[in-house]
C-alpha cells in the first residue's frame, strides 16, 4: 500500500509527543499530554524515588493541594471539596458506593451515558433491587427543551439519583445541565454530573450549577497526565463520604486529620494506598501550560477547539453531503458527523482510516439509523488541513470520489 502524504503538524503540536507520521484526530477519547507537563511529572517521579517515606507520609498532602487549588479556580469549586481520583470511571464508581440504594429505589440515566459509568450504576442497582431507568432521549432533531422534558418526565417519587454528562460521549451533545440541575435540586433528586469533557473543555461552575456530585478528567481537556480526575462532593454530602478503597487511618481518623488539618473526606481520598500518584500533583502545571498557548489563557484555547469543532464539522458534512445532527447550541468542542455509508461497520472504517491513511479517529454508531457517524474533537495540536485531509479520506472509502 503506498504511503499517504500527510499534512504538516501544527506549529503547537510540537508541544506534544505526537507520532509525526499519525493524523490523530481522537483527543476526546485520549488526547496528548504537553512535554512541559510530563517534565513536570517526571520531576515528582524523581522525587519520589529519591526518598519515597518522605514522600508518601509527610510531602503528598502538601503537594496534592496545589492542583485542589488550582483545579477548583477553573471550575468554581472551593478546593476542599475537590478530592482526586484515577478516571472519571472511579469518580462515579465512588459516588455509587457512597449511596445507599433500596429496594424499589430508581436511578435515571439517559441512553447517551458513558457504558462504563452506567455499568458500575446497573451492578450497585441490581445489587440493591433498585431500579437503572434509562430515559430515552431524542435524536435528529435534539434539542435543549426536549432533552430536558424527556429526563424531568422521568423523575417519580422513588428517584434517588439522576446521571447525565456535560457533554455526551460518543454523540457529543452539551447537556443543558444548568437547568437540569435545577430542576432536579427542586425535585428533591441528587445529581451526579458526569463532565469526564469538562475542565478545560468548556467553561465550568460548580458553586452556580449546584450538583450533588460531579466528576470530571483532568487527563482528557487539560491534557494532564493520564490517571487524574477529580471528584466534587457537595459539603453537605461529604459526612461519612468514604473512597472505595478504605486505607489505614479509615477507623481511627481524628489522630490523622489532627496532624493533616484537613477534612477526612480530602484525607482518605489523597492517600488509597501506594499507587503513583504523580498525575495528581501536575494539574497545576497543565492549566498553566494550556493557559499559555494563547493571549488569552486556557479561555481563548476553548473558544478556538470549540470553533475549529463547528468549522469541521461543517467542512466534514459538506464533503460527505450529510445534514449536521446536533443544534450548534449543544455543541462545545466534540461534535459528530453523519456518514452516508448505511451497515458500514464503524471499527472497519477506523481500521481502514488507519491502515490506508494514517489516521486515528473515533468512528461511532448513528443511534438513529445504520449509519457509521465521526466524531472530530479538535485540540491545539490538529488543523483544518488534517479535517480536510481526512473527510478526502472517508470520501474515497465510502466511494463518494
Ligand atoms: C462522558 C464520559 N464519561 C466517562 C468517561 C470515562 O473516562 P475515563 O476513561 O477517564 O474514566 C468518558 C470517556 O471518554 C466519557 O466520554
Amino acid at each position: 500500500m503506498p504511503t499517504p502524504t500527510l499534512p504538516p503538524l501544527p506549529e503547537l503540536a510540537h508541544s506534544f509527543m505526537l507520532d509525526p507520521e499519525i493524523v490523530y484526530l481522537n483527543h476526546g477519547s485520549f488526547g496528548a499530554c504537553p512535554r512541559a507537563v510530563l517534565e513536570a511529572q517526571s520531576a515528582h517521579r524523581e522525587r519520589v524515588e529519591r526518598d519515597a517515606m518522605r514522600f508518601y507520609i509527610y510531602d503528598l498532602w502538601k503537594v496534592i493541594d496545589r492542583s485542589r487549588t488550582a483545579l477548583g479556580g477553573l471550575i468554581n469549586a472551593a478546593p476542599e471539596d475537590l478530592v482526586f481520583v484515577s478516571n472519571a470511571t472511579s469518580g462515579v464508581a465512588n459516588v455509587i458506593a457512597n449511596i445507599d440504594l433500596k429496594p424499589g429505589d430508581e436511578v435515571l440515566v439517559t441512553r447517551f451515558e458513558y457504558p462504563a459509568c452506567i455499568n458500575n450504576l446497573r451492578r450497585a442497582c441490581e445489587r440493591a433491587g433498585a431500579e437503572l431507568v434509562v430515559v430515552d432521549l431524542p435524536w435528529d432533531p435534539i434539542d435543549e427543551d426536549t432533552v430536558i422534558d424527556a429526563i424531568m418526565g422521568r423523575v417519580t417519587d422513588r428517584t434517588r439519583l439522576a446521571m447525565f454528562s456535560l457533554i455526551t460521549s460518543a454523540t457529543a451533545v452539551r447537556m443543558p445541565v444548568e437547568q437540569l440541575i435545577a430542576e432536579l435540586n427542586a425535585r428533591g433528586v441528587e445529581t451526579l454530573l458526569d463532565a469526564a469533557h469538562g475542565p478545560g473543555c468548556v467553561p465550568m461552575d460548580i458553586e452556580a450549577w449546584g450538583p450533588t456530585y460531579c466528576t470530571g478528567n483532568a487527563h482528557k481537556w487539560l491534557c494532564s497526565a493520564k490517571g487524574c480526575a477529580f471528584l466534587y462532593v457537595h459539603k453537605n454530602r461529604q459526612d461519612g463520604f468514604r473512597p472505595v478503597i478504605l486505607s489505614n487511618d479509615a477507623y481511627d481518623i481524628e489522630p490523622a486529620i489532627g496532624r493533616s488539618g484537613r477534612s477526612a473526606f480530602n484525607h482518605e481520598f489523597d492517600y488509597m494506598g501506594t499507587d503513583d500518584r504523580t498525575p495528581m500533583l501536575v494539574v497545576a502545571d497543565a492549566i498553566e501550560t494550556l493557559g499559555a498557548f494563547y493571549p488569552g489563557g486556557i479561555n481563548e484555547l476553548m473558544d478556538r477547539n470549540r470553533a475549529m469543532c463547528l468549522e469541521a464539522r461543517n467542512l466534514m458534512s459538506d464533503a460527505l453531503g450529510t445534514e449536521p445532527l446536533v443544534p450548534d447550541s449543544m455543541l462545545g468542542p466534540l461534535a459528530v458527523i453523519d456518514i452516508p455509508a448505511p451497515g458500514m461497520d464503524p471499527r472497519a472504517l477506523r481500521e481502514r482510516l488507519m491502515e490506508e491513511f494514517r489516521i486515528e479517529s473515533m468512528i461511532v454508531p448513528n443511534p438513529g439509523s445504520d449509519t457509521p457517524m465521526i466524531r472530530v474533537s479538535p485540540q491545539v495540536y490538529n488543523s483544518m488541513e488534517q479535517y480536510r485531509y481526512c473527510a478526502d479520506a472517508i470520501r474515497s472509502i465510502v466511494g463518494l470520489s
